[in-house]
């Protein structure tokens, strides 16, 4: 029988691409969105490339805060594990705003888990981010790192893991994996569905993305002083198709005896410069991006990758896609949707 997975979140950026995956691997998918940081058309586009698995697919418009409508959904379907990616995710807002972050991401999380406790559902995959090693002394990051939050976007990442630890401590039914992403990247190859960020990107490649298709005028380039081989700071960026299916792996393992509640890096092993990914996706789309150098973002730490053997030896997952793979599925999608799942907004 095919298994049936709760997605929250599974309207965005890496929840679509996460959709996809499952279906395709036989998963009866369920996706419930709010839609606050997302849209309706990325959930059809998954369905139409999904073809004759897409009927597999349900979307509910719900906020996870919204306790009586998910009480309502778990009484109506019974859930085999939940992947939880909904929650505000932007840093610079998180500072301006943090009890908006506060009050989505933990009351939204707190809901979730109270639904599922109450419906027998304890299995669970959660986002959280390398955000939760801060400024790492050294390299790679290993999962057994010190944890310190930056701000409070990361604070509820730290919040919400400890949550978990808690939990299970309480109840050892309860089977969970905590995925600290590094930096996802890239879009499905077939350029259907990718990243649509609402106003002005944070994140490096949508940014170098808004400057190709001539929506911004210039990438500013965030520091040219860190130790590094450029001076730019370095990360471990992952194709979004690869952290995709890491959750996939994860479900695998959901479904070993004892596995309590276990983290795992998803990342490449790999630091690549600001630089060099500008190089990377110029050649990938034949654009050249004009460069701005400021001083350094406040909280940037300078070069943060990935430990990739725990994931690899016990998730059995590895990165596929490199750098150059990743520029170019951005682009695919860029060039198809320059204005993302919008066609009627070229203002932003
Ligand atoms: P995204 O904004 O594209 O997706 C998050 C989705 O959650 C959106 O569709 C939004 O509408 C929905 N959502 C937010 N609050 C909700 C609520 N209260 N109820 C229902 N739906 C709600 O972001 P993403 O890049 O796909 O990130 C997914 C998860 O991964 C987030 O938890 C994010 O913090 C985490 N993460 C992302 C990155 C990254 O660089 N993209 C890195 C590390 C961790
Ligand atoms: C940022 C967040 C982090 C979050 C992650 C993924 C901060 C301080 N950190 O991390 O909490 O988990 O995104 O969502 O915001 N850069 C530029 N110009 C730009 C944008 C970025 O030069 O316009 C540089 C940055 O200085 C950095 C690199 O590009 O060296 C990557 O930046 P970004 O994509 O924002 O990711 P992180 O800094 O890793």
């Amino acid at each position: 029988m095919a298994k049936t997975i709760l997605v929250t979140g599974g309207a965005g950026y890496i929840g679509s691409h996460t959709v996809l995956q499952l279906l395709l691997g036989g998963f009866k998918t369920v996706v419930v969105d709010n839609l606050d940081n997302s849209s309706e058309v990325a959930v059809d586009r998954v369905r139409e490339l999904a073809r004759e698995f897409g009927k597999n697919l349900s979307f509910h418009k719900v906020d996870l805060r919204d306790k009586p409508a998910l009480d309502k959904l778990f009484s109506s379907i019974t859930f085999d594990a939940v992947i939880h990616f909904a929650g505000l995710k932007a840093v610079g807002e998180s500072v301006q705003k943090p009890l908006l972050y506060y009050n989505n991401n933990l009351i939204g999380t707190i809901t979730l888990l109270e639904v599922m406790a109450a419906h027998g559902c304890k299995k669970l995959v959660f986002s959280s981010s390398a955000t939760v090693y801060g400024w790492p002394k050294v390299v790679p990051c290993t999962e057994d790192f010190p944890l310190v939050a930056a701000n409070p976007y990361g604070r509820t990442k730290l919040f919400i893991e400890e949550i978990a630890r808690d939990i299970y401590r309480s109840d050892s039914d309860w089977k969970i994996i905590l995925l600290r992403y590094f930096n996802p990247v890239g879009a499905h190859p077939s350029g259907h569905i990718g990243e649509d960020p609402r106003g002005i990107p944070n994140n490096l490649m949508p940014f170098v993305q808004q400057v190709a298709v001539g929506r911004r005028q210039a990438l500013t380039v965030f520091g040219t002083d860190y130790n590094t081989k450029d001076g730019t700071g370095v990360r471990d960026y992952i194709h979004v198709v690869d952290l995709a299916d890491g959750h996939i792996a994860a479900l695998h393992k959901l479904d070993e005896d004892k596995i309590g509640c276990e983290v795992y890096n998803l990342g490449t092993g790999k630091g690549t410069s600001v630089l060099e990914m500008v190089a990377a996706f110029e050649s990938a789309s034949g654009k050249k991006i004009p460069l701005v150098t400021s001083g350094r973002r406040p909280g940037d730490a300078e070069v943060v990758y990935a430990s990739t053997e725990k994931a690899e030896r016990e998730l059995n997952w590895k990165a596929q896609y490199s750098i150059d793979d990743m520029c170019r599925d951005q682009w695919n999608w860029a060039s198809k949707n320059p204005f993302g799942y919008d066609t009627s907004d070229s203002t932003t």
